[in-house]
């Protein structure tokens, strides 16, 4: 066993951990936090995807000891509150970029990174960006949509916090 230590969703986590603990096994299976969900097991679908600090990275295709000491997000911490979706979740609600949803962690994550560097992607840095991210349902129309929604939205949630900012 070795001792692990990063920061999961803002929290310092440390715990021991057997080196060939896959990453998507520790956050799923040691932390319980099932919405970065597992598809193929094998770098393909995207449905693992996860931030180490700030990029999108298949949690599937790394060992947990490879990212120690990083910040990693996943998709549990993105809502500000049960009734406060993050821009990304509401945007895909909104274009019904979902269907069954079991891709849809792993897109909206995918999203957040690419927004986070690019915030006005035109749609072939969505496609990009996207690429190794797999839908079996939604022919990908909507989740294209979905992004340009999102990009909106925190443009104007931006535009909003600078606004109150200046008036405070
Ligand atoms: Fe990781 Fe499919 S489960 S890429
Ligand atoms: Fe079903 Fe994407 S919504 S796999």
């Amino acid at each position: 066993m070795n001792p692990f230590r990063i920061q999961l969703n803002g929290e310092p986590i440390s715990a021991e951990i057997a080196p060939t603990t896959l990453l998507v096994d520790f956050i799923r299976g040691e932390q319980r936090l099932t919405g970065t969900h597992v598809g193929c097991d094998t770098a393909q679908c995207g449905a693992c995807t996860v931030l180490v600090d700030g990029e999108p990275l298949k949690s599937c295709s790394v060992l947990a000891l490879q990212v120690q000491g990083r910040v990693v997000t996943t998709i549990e911490s993105l809502a500000a509150s049960e009734n406060e979706l993050h821009p990304v979740q509401q945007a895909f609600i909104e274009c019904h970029g979902l269907q069954c949803g079991f891709c849809t962690p792993g897109m909206v994550m995918a999203t957040v990174g690419l927004l986070a560097h690019n915030p006005d992607p035109d749609d072939a840095e969505i496609a990009e960006a996207l690429d190794g991210n797999l839908c079996r349902c939604t022919g990908y129309v909507n989740i294209v949509a979905a992004v340009h929604r999102a990009a909106q939205l925190m443009a104007e949630r931006s535009g909003q916090s600078e606004t109150q900012g200046a008036q405070a």
